[in-house]
């Protein structure tokens, strides 16, 4: 981990700490005073007040987009040290982008950049590249999403890294992993479609459709951010970093193994669950998009509750578990559904699937969805109402748990961002707002690099942290 020694913050002020222990020093893991069997003396300190989970691991972020940045912020999260080395005079594009109140940052890059630090750096740059020297030698991990090839072309190959720090972790988000398509660019719905999602979403009669989650984007950052505390565990027994890679195709797979099962299924007869069974649809070479149906055993559907007609979102998910088909027979007014050859049993369901469900739903027209959720969910039947974004936003429950937290930023004020949705019982959860561009630059290059005042006075008319000079470059 970083070098540097760790202070305690003040028992009761948790979060307090957890803002200042990304700056304070910790001690290695590995020197910490071992108990006998070598391992650390638990903390004495109660849950909650031993910092945080990542603290003391220090990262260059080289992310920009989406999938990198979201991998780093949840690490933020966690207590680890995130610098963002930007462009100087641009930074993230994303800043710029999607933007909703003018000259301030965009809600696509503040919320996919909280608790992080920014420092404008030109890698093109002489003195640039020597900063960044100095920042590989105290950092941990070093992660990226330039498209293939960039970081080389930088020059920050793996050998090159590796002999400056032995103990880095290369951490790298690309779209393909080795291949024909290696060297390509991919963006979020590229890896939808590529990694096998968009052909099994939608419905059966219209175009392969890509989902609202961005799996391929955050989901591969979700996948990075496990290699790289995989990568930190291993390092505490080898001492040597070592290259991760998370191809943005390989992340949607693995959200999408379901259907590579049921490809697999396909060889031996007709998929009964998906409702294109009962209706008599013949199945071709490949998994159909499936609509609504429920990707596992249990066969579920989108019901329309009171108000569907003018309300977009007045649907609940409801699914036919077969243990309490007898309760759901009952509270839909079919009880004789409950013994019927036709009903009584899973197997015997599956080709009428769209009769029941469009018997429940007439049930379910005559509710909310909040309503019909809190009906069913007294028999115990699983189902879930279709929430809006408003309604998400809205949602006390969220707010309490910091799973949606409001951060306040000095150039577009308060903002809703998504906070950690990993609970850890002994390690709060950093969420702060994201930094304005190269918000820290001095404060990284004196406190982390030990660059002197007049050392930082020369590196400021260097040009490597500063926006080229337009009128120059025109002359
Ligand atoms: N100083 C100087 N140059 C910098 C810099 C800095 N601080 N930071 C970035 N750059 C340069 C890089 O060196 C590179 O220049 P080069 O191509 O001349 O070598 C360039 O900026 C960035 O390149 P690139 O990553 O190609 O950006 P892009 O906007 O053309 O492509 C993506 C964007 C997302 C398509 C591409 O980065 C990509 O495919 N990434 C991997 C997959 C991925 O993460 N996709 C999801 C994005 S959400």
């Amino acid at each position: 981990m970083a070098n540097k020694k760790q202070k305690n913050g003040k028992k009761s002020k948790v979060r307090a700490a957890a803002k200042k222990s990304a700056r304070k020093v910790v001690k290695l893991a590995s020197s910490t005073k071992a108990n006998g069997n070598g391992l650390p003396k638990p903390s004495s300190k109660p849950y909650g007040q031993a910092g945080l989970a990542l603290q003391g691991v220090r990262i260059l972020d080289f992310t920009h987009v989406q999938s990198g940045p979201t991998c780093t912020q949840l690490l933020a999260y966690m207590g680890a040290d995130v610098i963002k080395v930007e462009r100087p005079g641009a930074g993230d594009i994303t800043r710029g982008q999607l933007r909703d109140v003018p000259n301030a940052d965009s809600l696509y890059f503040t919320m996919l950049n909280g608790t992080k630090r920014s420092i404008t750096i030109d890698s093109k740059h002489p003195k640039g590249m020597e900063i960044l020297n100095r920042l590989i030698k105290t950092c941990d991990v070093l992660v990226e999403n330039f498209a293939p090839g960039a970081l080389d072309r930088m020059g920050l190959t793996w050998d090159y890294v590796h002999k400056l720090n032995p103990r880095m972790i290369v951490a790298s988000v690309k779209g393909f992993g080795p291949g024909p398509y290696e060297d390509c660019k991919v963006y979020e719905n590229v890896a939808q479609c590529a990694g096998g999602a968009a052909s099994t979403t939608g419905f059966r009669e219209g175009p392969p459709l890509v989902t609202g989650a961005q799996i391929g984007d955050s989901g591969t950052g979700l996948h990075l951010a496990l290699g790289i505390v995989s990568a930190l565990y291993q390092r505490i027994r080898t001492g040597r970093g070592q290259r991760v890679l998370c191809a943005m195709q390989d992340g949607v797979l693995n959200l999408t193994r379901v259907k590579l099962r049921d490809q697999q299924r396909l060889k031996h007869g007709p998929l009964t669950e998906f409702r294109q069974y009962g209706e008599g649809v013949p199945f071709g070479v490949a998994v159909p998009r499936g609509g609504n149906d429920s990707g596992g055993g249990q066969p579920g559907w989108i019901l329309k509750c009171k108000g569907w007609e003018n309300d977009p979102d007045a649907y609940l998910y409801f699914i036919t578990q077969a243990p309490v088909w007898n309760e759901i027979c009952d509270v839909i007014g079919e009880p004789e559904w409950k013994t019927h050859p036709d009903f009584a049993t899973p197997k015997a369901r599956l080709p009428r699937l769209t009769q029941i469900f469009g018997r429940i739903e007439q049930f379910t027209k005559t509710m909310t969805k909040f309503e019909a959720m809190d009906l069913f969910n007294k028999h115990d039947i699983p189902c879930g109402p279709i929430l809006s974004m408003k309604e998400i936003a809205d949602d006390e429950s969220l707010r309490t748990t910091g799973t949606v937290v409001e951060v306040d930023h000095p150039t577009r004020g308060k903002y809703l961002t998504v906070g950690n949705p990993i609970k850890l019982s002994d390690s709060p959860a950093d969420v702060r707002r994201s930094p304005l561009l190269g918000e820290h630059t001095e404060e990284i290059l004196s406190k982390v690099l030990g660059y002197s005042a007049s050392q930082i006075a020369e590196i400021k008319t260097s040009g490597a942290i500063t926006a080229p000079d337009k009128s120059k470059a025109a002359a």
